[in-house]
């Protein structure tokens, strides 16, 4: 693991040769798997996503509690960590994803629920289509940068890290919620085998989409170690960089502040 983390400059799925390689084939792989994303996501973490997103909106509170604050939701997806943060203040919030069939998800969910006669839950303002790598927003723009297990996925997190960088005002935050390899032992040894074993048959079966959950637990195994995404963070120029590990350290929350 150590070897495969020292070369995570940014994804490869198989076959990929090049960042532009990475970048499609993530795309198409997301895009193919987005009418049944939501209920695998679900159903293979056992409904815990719905706890870590719910979770880390909490830590983030002090933003959205602010009126003027706003957020920007990266590698949203269908939504779901949008929404969370809409609901947890008035700040306003909008997400943003490369993946067309992704957004059209979370759009569907954003006017389901706002079309909803006396629902009095805040959604987020909208939702756009835009790379990561390369984001369609003037410099300083946000207080707050999000991204929930879709860093993890881009092809280049050095330069992932420098344009969210460049997009938030000084003093603005961001928070990285991303999958982690727990610790060797018996609960490390158990989530290995659910991640190598069962998810991929079980998310292969129901996505329709095999690859997809091979490529999950071979990203996550390939993805830098807590310390190492906290210290490319603190290189790339952020301050009052930190992290919590959830579930047995398979979930971890990296926080840190554009200084
Ligand atoms: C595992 S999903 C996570 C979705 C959502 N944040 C959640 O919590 O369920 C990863 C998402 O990252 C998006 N993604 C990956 N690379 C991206 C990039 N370079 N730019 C924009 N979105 C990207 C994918 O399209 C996909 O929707």
């Amino acid at each position: 693991m150590a070897e495969a983390a020292a070369t995570a400059k940014g994804t490869r799925p198989e076959g990929a040769q090049t960042e532009g390689d990475a970048s499609r084939k993530v795309r198409e792989m997301f895009t193919e798997i987005a009418p049944r994303y939501d209920f695998l996501n679900h159903l293979l973490s056992l409904e815990l996503d719905r706890v870590w997103r719910a979770r880390t909106a909490r830590r983030l509170r002090p933003i959205l509690q602010r009126r003027d604050a706003r957020v920007l939701d990266l590698c949203c997806g269908t939504g779901d960590l949008a929404f969370a943060l809409a609901r947890a203040g008035p700040a306003g919030v909008i997400g943003a994803d490369f993946s067309h069939a992704m957004l059209t998800r979370a759009n569907a969910k954003r006017e389901s629920q706002a079309g909803k006669r006396n629902s009095d839950l805040a959604v987020p303002a909208g939702f756009f289509e835009a790379d990561a790598l390369q984001l369609p927003f003037a410099d300083t723009s946000f207080d707050l940068v999000t991204s929930a297990f879709g860093f993890r996925n881009l092809a280049n997190y050095e330069s992932g890290l420098r344009e969210i960088r460049r997009v938030l005002k000084c003093g603005g935050a961001l928070a990285i919620l991303e999958f982690a390899e727990p610790p060797p032992g018996l609960a490390g040894d158990l989530y290995r085998w659910y991640c190598r074993k069962v998810l991929p048959k079980v998310g292969g079966l129901l996505s329709g989409n095999p690859n997809a959950y091979k490529y999950l637990p071979a990203s996550v195994a390939r993805f830098f170690r807590p310390e190492e995404l906290a210290s490319l963070m603190t290189r790339v120029g952020y301050g009052s960089v930190s992290y919590e590990l959830w579930t047995l350290g398979s979930v971890a929350l990296h926080t840190a502040v554009k200084t």
